[in-house]
C-alpha cells in the first residue's frame, strides 16, 4: 500500500467514516455557540448558534476581532491569553460575559483550547465554545417546577375532597343562625360564611393544577392574546403602566388553549404590574421573537424538541433577589402581603403542558421572565 493510500485509511479513520461535506452540518447542530479564532483573535469561523448568541449574522461575525465583541477586560480575553501562553485547555464555569452590544449580560461556562495545527492552515487557531447557563438552569427548573406542580395537584384534590364538601355544611349552618341572630352575633355569623367562601376560592384555584384533563389545543394567534390581556391591565390592576411591545408579525401560529395562554399572560403581566406600584416611568416591554436553533428535552417528550418562539415579558422593576429565583415557581412562595404565591406555580404548569419552557432572566434593573413556545404542529398534549 502507498503511502498516499495510508495517510487517506488514517484520515478516514479519524473522522471515523464522516464525509467532510457534512462537517459544516455537523457543527451547525451543536446547540452551543462555537467560533474559532485565530492567534491574534480575529474571528475565522462561527456556527449558527453563535450568530444567535450574539444577535449577528456569521458574514459580519468573521469580519471582527473577538475584543471588539466583549468589553474591555472581559475574562474571556484573559482567558484566551491563558490557553496562548501556556498551550493548555481551559474550561471557567458560570462567568457573567457581557455583550455590550445588546445590553445583556449572560451567564456562561466557556471551553477554550487550541486546534491541532494542520499543514494546510497557517498559524495557530483555537476553538471557543459557550455553554449559557440560563439553558442549563432552565431545563434544571423545569423539572423542579414539573415536580412541584405534580405534587400540589395531589394535594389540592385531596383538599377539594376532604375541606370543600364540610365547608359548604359550616357555611350553611352558619347562614341559618344569622337569620335568627343578633346584630353582634350576625356580624360573627357573616365572617363565619366570609372566611369559608375565602377558603373554597383558594381550593378552586388550586383545583386548576389537578384538572389532569385534556384541555382543547387549538392554533393561536398569541398577539391577540397579548393585546387582550394589555386591555384587561390598562383598564384596572396595570393602569399606571406604559406597555411597549416589540412583536415580529411574521411569527406562525402556535398550538395551545387559549385561556390557559390567557392566564399565564394575566399571572406574568400582572405580577409586572405589581412590581411596578412605586416605581415611575413604569413600563413592561412584551417581545415575541423568531429564535431558530435552540432544541431542548421537554416534559413528555423523548427526543429534543425545537423551541423556535420566543416571547419576553420584561419590566423595569427592581427584579427578583437571586436566592430567591430558584422558588419562584414553588407554590405557597410570595413576598406579597395578601399574595397565595400560587400565580408562578400554575404559570409553571401550563407552560409545561403545552411543552413549552419558561426561564427567569432578569437582574436587578428588572424582572424579565422569557418563555420558549414549540411550533403549531410539534406542540402536545398535556399529560394527565
Ligand atoms: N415581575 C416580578 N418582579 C418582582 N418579583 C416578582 C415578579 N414576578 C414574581 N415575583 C416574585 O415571585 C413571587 C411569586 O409570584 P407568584 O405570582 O407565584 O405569587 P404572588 O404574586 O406572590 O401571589 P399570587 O398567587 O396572588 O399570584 C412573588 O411574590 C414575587 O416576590
Ligand atoms: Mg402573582
Amino acid at each position: 500500500m502507498s503511502k498516499t493510500e495510508n495517510k487517506k485509511i488514517l484520515v478516514a479513520n479519524q473522522n471515523m467514516g464522516l464525509d467532510e461535506s457534512l462537517y459544516p452540518a455537523v457543527l451547525n447542530a451543536i446547540a452551543h455557540p462555537l467560533l474559532i479564532i485565530s492567534e491574534t483573535g480575529q474571528i475565522k469561523y462561527v456556527n449558527s448558534a453563535t450568530e444567535n448568541f450574539f444577535e449577528m449574522g456569521a458574514p459580519i461575525l468573521l469580519r471582527q476581532n473577538i475584543a471588539n465583541l466583549v468589553l474591555f477586560g472581559s475574562p474571556l480575553l484573559a482567558l484566551i491569553k491563558q490557553v496562548n501562553q501556556k498551550q493548555i485547555a481551559v474550561n471557567e464555569y458560570e462567568i457573567q460575559f457581557e455583550i455590550p452590544r445588546l445590553h445583556v449580560t449572560k451567564i456562561v461556562d466557556i471551553q477554550a483550547r487550541l486546534l491541532e495545527s494542520h499543514s494546510d492552515v497557517e498559524g495557530r487557531h483555537m476553538s471557543i465554545m459557550f455553554i449559557e447557563r440560563g439553558m442549563a438552569n432552565m431545563i434544571e427548573s423545569q423539572i423542579l417546577s414539573r415536580n412541584a406542580t405534580k405534587s400540589i395537584s395531589n394535594m389540592a384534590e385531596i383538599l377539594a375532597h376532604e375541606i370543600k364538601n364540610p365547608l359548604s355544611g359550616i357555611r350553611g349552618a352558619a347562614q341559618l343562625l344569622g337569620a335568627t341572630a343578633n346584630s353582634d352575633d350576625k356580624s360573627l355569623t357573616t365572617l363565619i360564611c366570609d372566611e369559608t367562601d375565602r377558603i373554597c376560592n383558594l381550593i378552586d384555584q388550586m383545583e386548576q393544577f389537578s384538572d389532569g384533563r385534556l384541555p382543547e389545543y387549538e392554533s393561536i394567534n398569541i398577539h391577540l392574546l397579548i393585546d387582550h390581556v394589555k386591555k384587561l391591565a390598562s383598564n384596572g390592576f396595570g393602569k399606571h403602566v406604559k406597555f411597549v411591545e416589540h412583536y415580529d408579525p411574521s411569527l406562525p401560529q402556535i398550538s395551545g388553549n387559549k385561556d390557559q395562554l390567557i392566564q399565564v399572560l394575566l399571572n406574568l403581566i400582572k405580577n409586572a404590574c405589581e412590581a411596578l406600584e412605586d416605581v415611575p416611568n413604569a413600563r413592561i416591554k412584551i417581545t415575541t421573537a423568531y429564535k431558530a436553533g435552540l432544541k431542548l428535552k421537554v416534559p413528555n417528550r423523548d427526543k429534543l424538541l425545537s423551541l423556535p418562539f420566543e416571547l419576553s415579558i420584561e419590566d423595569n422593576g427592581d427584579g427578583i433577589d437571586s436566592a430567591f429565583v430558584p422558588h419562584i415557581y414553588d407554590a405557597f412562595v410570595t413576598n406579597k402581603k395578601g399574595g397565595k404565591g400560587l400565580g408562578l406555580a400554575l404559570v409553571a404548569k401550563i407552560i409545561a403542558d403545552h411543552s413549552a419552557v419558561i426561564d427567569y432572566v432578569g437582574d436587578k434593573s428588572g424582572a424579565k421572565f422569557r418563555i420558549l413556545f414549540p411550533l403549531l404542529n410539534t406542540s402536545i398534549k398535556a399529560e394527565g
